[in-house]
């Protein structure tokens, strides 16, 4: 079993720059569970399956391989071999992955492939349910979130710098559907693990916050001892 880090909370919290940042300072190797979602989420779109449309959904499940490869330390999603990792960060998408992903059979596949991850690998994991369902005995676990006005005006940047045209308002009023639907479907909704610490990261910068992860990484290694590649 490698180390693990599982870094929980919704979109929009700064959970994949800190983990990214996080897993290169310790030498883990990133996972991003929702680029995988988001593969999914393509495939089903690329089919012209609409979110509710479960059987076609579980029948699509089989001809769709999501992989994980890495180059330059940068994580890509392969789908049926095809990187997609250019094609996955619009709202389309992410809509879709957070609609298709309350289907179980599509959260058993990836459930399994990140389980099996964990298992080869130090890594730090971000997603929904990495700490209470994937890696539900993970080294560390973090819950990390902030205000959805913050969270929207992240996101609305991040997709203004790749020269995206963005509404504030509709990007807050996707965050609030998406927070909903991840938060109240039935398999392995997003919800805070007893056993994790929560990081309000909404008056925090980049550099506060990865200094409090790297501060809760260093006191589980004076627990444990060895916790440090
Ligand atoms: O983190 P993200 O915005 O890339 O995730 C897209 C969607 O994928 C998210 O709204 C819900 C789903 N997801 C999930 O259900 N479980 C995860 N571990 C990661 C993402």
């Amino acid at each position: 079993m490698g180390r693990n880090i599982a870094i929980d909370g919704p979109a929009g919290a700064g959970k994949s720059t800190i983990a990214r940042s996080l897993a290169k300072k310790l030498g883990y190797i990133y996972v991003d569970t929702g680029a995988m979602y988001r593969a999914m989420a393509l495939h089903f779109l690329r089919l012209g399956i609409a979110a509710g449309e479960t059987e076609r959904i579980e029948a699509a499940c089989e001809s769709a391989d999501v992989s994980i490869a890495y180059e330059n330390g940068e994580q890509q999603v392969l789908l049926n071999g095809e990187n997609v990792n250019g094609l996955i960060r619009t709202e389309e998408v992410g809509n879709m992955a957070s609609a298709s992903s309350v289907n179980p059979a599509v959260r058993a596949k990836m459930t399994e492939l990140q389980r099996k991850l964990a298992q080869t690998a130090d890594v730090v994991m971000d997603g929904r349910d990495i700490g209470t369902f994937v890696l539900p005995n993970a080294d560390v676990k973090i819950y990390l979130t902030a205000s959805v006005e913050v969270r929207a005006k992240r996101r609305a940047l991040e997709y203004e710098q790749k020269g995206m045209e963005v509404s504030l308002e509709q990007i807050a009023k996707d965050i609030e559907e998406r927070d909903y639907r991840d938060m109240h479907r039935e398999h392995a909704p997003l919800k805070q693990a007893d056993d994790a610490v929560l990081v309000d990261t909404s008056d925090m910068t980049i550099a506060e916050v990865e200094a409090r992860l790297i501060e809760l990484c260093s006191e589980k290694k004076q627990e444990n001892g060895d916790f440090f590649a």
